[in-house]
């Protein structure tokens, strides 16, 4: 199991596990995490999985490509930075146990 921690904007802490294979959006739905709601099924068409990766993890996550569909659609999200992901394009891999990951302001 992958370890992820959620931080929300308040700055409440939420570590969930999650199985290799599953994505980012996956660990919050099924543990109940405020702010993802992850509505079109994880096929990245609706941004309400936005989250901001900690700094510390953004080499190992990837930065967001600006010529895709993530990006098309982060560009019309609320609270978008340098760290902006969508949880669901994040598939959870060892190299990733640990990761953190804070809730925009605008999700909760
Ligand atoms: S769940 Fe819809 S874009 Fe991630």
């Amino acid at each position: 199991m992958i370890k992820i921690t959620f931080v929300a904007s308040d700055g409440e802490r939420r570590e969930v596990e999650i199985e290799e294979g599953e994505t980012a959006r996956e660990a919050a739905l099924y543990n109940d995490v405020p702010g993802i709601d992850g509505d079109c099924g994880g096929v990245c068409a609706c941004a309400t999985c936005h989250v901001h990766v900690d700094p510390e993890w953004i080499d190992k996550v990837g930065r967001l490509m600006h010529d895709g569909m993530e990006a098309d659609l982060l560009q019309f999200a609320e609270g978008t930075t340098e760290y902006s992901r969508l949880a669901c394009q994040i598939p959870m891999k060892p190299m990733l146990d640990g990761l953190v990951l804070h809730l925009p302001e605008q999700q909760y």
